[in-house]
Order: structure tokens, then C-alpha cells, then sequence
């Protein structure tokens, strides 16, 4: 159950005789920030009596008087000018908790009405390295993925790859003219990384855009000459274009490996649009959306010297990012009739995304909900660029094996401490070894990713990201970690105790506390998903682990003063490694039993 829900709609009804926006109103609900005025708190007795007059305290008596307090509220308080103070009673409280203990999805209720979202995620430009935009657009993606699956909506989710830029001119160049073939028989992905950076070295400068014009630079124009013949459909190039593409998937498919990414239910790149976009500008412009304007055909949004318009076919008739992307939604609504596609892309490309919209509501998309889940920059450490150590080679590979290699550094010394404190070690396996560091590496930096305002950049610091007392992954997998060994020392039957969870006892503030936190799960979640923001849940497990230290500071479990004190206590440490678990499922990042 979503608490806050619960009492939105107590509220709802206790306001629908006084206002016929109740609804609004009761959504002014929150969860109370000092807990000595109780767990929650509804605001909405001041906005309400400016709009009727009157003082809001008496506003707020009224509202309180026509409450249904059931057993689930205390009489309620009014503070300040008209604060409305909500405690929930512990004897309710408790009675939740045993429902959350039995019910597998801990509480949350899937969705009532589930919809159909496509998530426009990771997308990268293949046969370039990649970059860590590419790596904060899967780590996104795949959450919101997760989360939104979790929730009971139906998620499509689509790789659009840029699978045919210039790039490829690049490709197709070195492969004409410097490749060694020997070393592409041995080690194709790796010959055509080489020619990638190798063609680029010998650009005299910047690379640009077509519509810059002639540029003196023999080489770049010569990749710019492969491209317009790759799209021209040149037997040749289109030949050589198919054989690199496999090549190009295999890389990118490493790192989702390595990443632990869902699979994704479609890759279908810009290649694939390729043969609808005539027929889609031939489509604009026959309803007056694009129209010509010196030998291109232009999608106008206002005063062109205020808002740039939009190309969707340039004068040499080439097409452009914006009329795939129309293609691109065409085709997916066609195909699977979303309520919503969401575009997990960085901010650089917000005024992309505002036009195509404009655009696509024009075409007569307007039911459709289109969203730019926009994320910020990757840094280094010291706040600069990130780039290779060794210039060469996938920065992507070198983050993550630099984050592994941290977390095996970090695991053995937690390990000597403890050993040094005299605590038992579990003894692994070389590879079991390596497979906690690996969840613990590739978890610090997708915890560090999601656990930040997507559209704050953020720095790409591994002391931070793997700290053990922060707010971080590798804090949260020790905490589940040593809870589930509670929980073995107890010698409980776990099974038992979630089928049939005695009713906890809640004797003290800091239980009641962790009880409350552990029941406000769903409203996570749902503030996760209410703005496409993971770190709704990140903040969450936070809150909750140390409000899990407060309790665990304080009440003994193993030697709690009687037997049954200790169940309830053992049913507290389970739930909290069960949402702590379910957490960072969500986030796709992995929890170890023993560490
Ligand atoms: N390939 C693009 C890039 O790397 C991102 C594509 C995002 N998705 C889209 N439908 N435009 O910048």
C-alpha cells in the first residue's frame, strides 16, 4: 500500500464537501520532515482558505472534524497557521508491515491502469568509440526500464543505433586505403577501431558538419565522399557497410555484457529508416507542416531568426537526424501504439527534441506523450573532459576496469580490517572473488550515476563512488550483506517468516521508525517514475539504511530481552534487506549474500 495514497484519499473525501477541487487539494500531502509533528503532513488548508476566505486554522479544524481516522490515524494536530499533522498508529503500522512481509512485491500494487512506454535508450553511434553519454543513457534507460516493468506497464524498449553518419565514411575510407588485413582476419572490431582514430589523425581539421560547406582537407572531404555514396547506395560501400555492421553490434554488445544491461527488445538503427523518409517528407509537405525554403524543405516554428527551423531534407536531398526520428515515431506507433516514448539523451540535445515534437504534434501525434529524459555530463575527477589514459582504446572498457579494479581493493582491505578485528572472513574462490568485484565496480558506477539529479553533471570520482560510509552501492550491498548474515546466524527459517510473519512489535522510536520507512516503498517508486527519476530511489535507500543503523545501534535482534521481541526484530532486518535487494534490482545493480 502507498501510504501517502491512503491518506491523499481520506483526505479527498473529507474535503469533498468543502471544495469541489478536492482531489487537488488533497494531493498536498507529504511525508512530515521532523517526525516529533508526526509522519505525514497535508498543507492544504492555507491555499484552500485563500481561495474561500476565512482563517485557514479554523479550515483545518473543519477538515480534521469530517476525518475518517479508522485504525489507521491518531487524532490529528493542527500547527502553525494551519498545518495538518498526520500520525499513523503503531498498532497499524505493525499490521502493515506483516501484509508487507507476506506480499512478494513488497506492497507495491502494480499499476491500475498500466501503459505502454518506448524507451529510446543507449542509442549510440557505432563504429565511433563510445562515450560516457552512451554509458549514463543505458544506465538510465535500463533502470527506468526496470522500474516502470515493476510497476506493471508494458515497456518496449529500442536501441536506436546511429548506424549511418559519417562515420562510416570514415570506416569505409581507412578500409580502402589503410587497412591491414592481417590484422583485420585476426581481430576485426579492434583493426577497425585502429582506422577509425588513424583517419581521424590525419584530418587537417575539426571535423564538420556537410552543410558547412567545402572545406580544404583532402581526407575529410574523401570520407565525406564514401558517405554520400554509402547513401546512394553504392554496391560497393552498402557491401562493405553491411560486413563492418556486425562487427560494430559485437563491441557495443561487450560493454552491455560487461554492464549487466536487459536485453533490449529492438535495435532498430537509422539504417532502417532509411527507405521511409522520402515518403515522410513527401507526407509534411503535403499537409503544410514542411514546406521549401531555398532548395530545402523546413519545418518553421515561429520567427525563424528566433527559433531555427527544422531541416528535414537538406538542398542536395540528403535527410537529417529530425526526419529519421518522424520516421521513428511513425513507425512505433504503427507497430505498438504507445502511450508514451521516452528519449534518454543528453541535455545538448534538448532543442532536437522540443522541435521534433513540435513537429510530431503537428503531424497529429498529440495524444502522444513524447519525452526528453535528459541527463548531464560525465567529468573526470578533477572536473575536465573525460578521456583514455592511453589514448587509445574504449574509454568505456578503461572506466570499468578501473571501477573493478577499485572495488577489489576496496573488498580486500574491508576484509584485512575485519580480520584484524578478529571476525570470521568467508573464504572464496578466486573466481567467486572476482565476480564480487565485479558486481561491487560496475554497481558503484551505476549507483553513482542514478543516485545523482539526471540533469546535474556529475564527476566520475571511484574513491567517492565506492566509499563505504556514503551514499553509494557498495554501502548498500555491506548493509545487505550483513543483514542476510543476521539472519543466517538466527537460524530462522526465513521461509516461515514470510509466510507467516508474526505481528511485529514496535516497542521503541527507532522500530517504528524503520517500520515506516520500510512501508513507504511504493512511495519510491512512485516518485521515481512520476518524472523519470531514479534517484527518487537512490535518496530512498539511503534514508532507509540509516534509519536501519538507528534501529540496529540500538535494538539488539539476536539478543533481544524476549523470543518474541527477537522475531520481530529478525522480520524488521529481513524486510530491510528485502527492499534494500528489490531497490537495487531496480537500479539493475546486483546484491552479493556474503561478502
Ligand atoms: N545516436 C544519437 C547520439 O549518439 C542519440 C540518438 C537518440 N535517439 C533518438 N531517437 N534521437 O547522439
Amino acid at each position: 500500500m502507498n501510504i501517502a495514497h491512503a491518506l491523499q484519499q481520506r483526505l479527498a473525501v473529507a474535503l469533498s464537501g468543502l471544495t469541489p477541487e478536492f482531489t487537488k487539494y488533497a494531493s498536498l500531502v507529504r511525508a512530515a520532515q521532523d517526525s516529533r509533528h508526526g509522519d505525514y503532513q497535508a498543507n492544504c488548508a492555507m491555499p484552500l482558505s485563500k481561495e474561500q476566505g476565512g482563517k485557514p486554522v479554523d479550515l483545518a479544524r473543519q477538515i480534521v472534524e469530517r476525518l475518517e481516522l479508522g485504525d489507521m490515524l491518531e487524532p490529528p494536530e493542527i500547527a502553525g497557521p494551519g498545518f495538518i499533522n498526520f500520525r499513523l498508529k503503531t498498532a497499524w503500522l505493525a499490521a502493515q508491515l506483516r501484509v508487507m512481509a507476506h506480499d512478494d512485491r513488497l506492497g507495491v500494487e502494480p499499476a491500475n491502469r498500466p501503459r505502454t512506454f518506448v524507451i529510446d535508450y543507449s542509442s549510440p553511434n557505432v563504429a565511433k568509440p563510445l562515450h560516457v553519454g552512451h554509458l549514463r543513457s543505458s544506465i538510465l534507460g535500463d533502470a527506468l526500464t526496470r522500474i516502470l516493468r515493476f510497476q506493471g506497464h508494458r515497456v518496449i524498449t529500442d536501441n536506436h543505433l546511429g548506424d549511418w553518419g559519417t562515420q562510416f565514411g570514415i570506416l569505409l575510407y581507412g578500409y580502402k586505403q589503410l587497412r591491414d588485413e592481417a590484422a583485420f582476419q585476426a581481430d576485426p572490431v579492434r583493426e577497425l577501431a585502429r582506422l577509425y582514430l588513424e583517419v581521424r589523425k590525419q584530418f587537417k581539421k575539426k571535423e564538420q558538419e556537410d552543410d558547412d560547406g567545402p572545406i580544404d582537407d583532402p581526407v575529410q572531404d574523401a570520407c565525406r565522399r564514401e558517405t554520400a555514396k554509402l547513401h546512394q547506395g553504392d554496391p560497393e560501400n552498402v557491401a562493405l557497410w553491411r560486413m563492418f555492421m556486425p562487427h560494430c553490434l559485437r563491441e557495443i554488445e561487450q560493454i552491455y555484457n560487461r554492464l549487466g544491461l536487459l536485453p533490449f527488445d529492438h535495435t532498430l538503427g537509422e539504417s532502417f529508416y532509411q527507405p521511409m523518409l522520402a515518403e515522410v517528407v513527401d507526407d509534411l509537405a503535403a499537409k503544410g507542416i514542411a514546406q521549401e525554403s531555398r532548395g530545402a524543405m523546413v519545418i518553421f516554428f515561429g520567427d525563424p531568426e528566433k527559433v531555427p527551423p527544422s531541416i528535414v531534407r537538406k538542398s542536395d536531398g540528403a535527410f537529417t537526424y529530425t526526419t529519421t526520428d518522424l520516421a521513428t515515431i511513425r513507425y512505433r506507433v504503427e507497430q505498438w501504439k504507445p502511450n508514451a516514448i521516452l528519449y534518454v539523451v543528453g541535455v545538448p540535445q534538448a532543442v532536437h527534441f522540443k522541435n521534433l515534437f513540435a513537429a510530431a504534434r503537428r503531424w497529429g501525434y498529440q495524444d502522444l506523450e513524447l519525452e526528453h529524459v535528459a541527463f548531464g555530463s560525465v567529468l573526470g575527477a578533477d572536473g575536465k573532459i573525460l578521456s583514455t589514459r592511453k589514448g587509445t582504446g574504449s574509454l568505456l572498457e578503461e572506466l570499468l576496469d578501473d571501477a573493478i579494479a577499485r572495488a577489489a581493493e576496496v573488498y580486500e582491505r574491508l576484509n584485512e580490517e575485519a580480520r584484524q578485528r578478529g571476525e570470521e572472513v568467508p573464504e572464496f574462490s578466486e573466481v567467486e572473488k572476482r565476480a564480487i568485484h565485479e558486481a561491487v565496480g560496475i554497481g558503484a558506477i551505476k549507483y553513482a550515476d542514478l543516485s545523482q539529479a539526471r540533469t546535474s553533471d556529475y564527476r566520475f570520482d571511484l574513491a567517492k563512488m565506492t566509499a563505504t560510509d556514503g551514499n553509494t552501492a557498495t554501502y548498500m550491498q555491506y548493509a545487505y550483506a550483513r543483514n542476510r548474515s543476521i539472519l543466517r546466524k538466527s537460524g530462522i527459517d526465513e521461509r516461515l517468516l514470510r509466510e507467516t510473519p508474526p505481528t511485529p512489535e514496535l516497542p521503541t522510536a527507532h522500530e517504528r521508525a524503520l517500520a515506516l520507512m520500510l512501508l513507504r516503498f511504493p512511495e519510491a517508486l512512485a516518485a521515481a517514475t512520476t518524472d523519470y527519476r531514479p534517484n527518487q530511489i537512490t535518496a530512498y535507500l539511503w534514508e532507509l539504511s540509516r534509519t536501519y543503523s538507528g534501529f540496529f545501534t540500538n535494538c539488539p535482534v539476536l539478543k533481544a530481552e524476549s523470543e518474541s521481541l527477537r522475531l520481530s526484530r529478525l522480520l524488521l532486518c529481513d524486510l530491510t534487506a528485502r527492499v534494500i535487494r528489490q531497490g537495487l534490482d531496480l537500479l539493475g545493480i546486483r546484491t552479493i549474500e556474503r561478502m
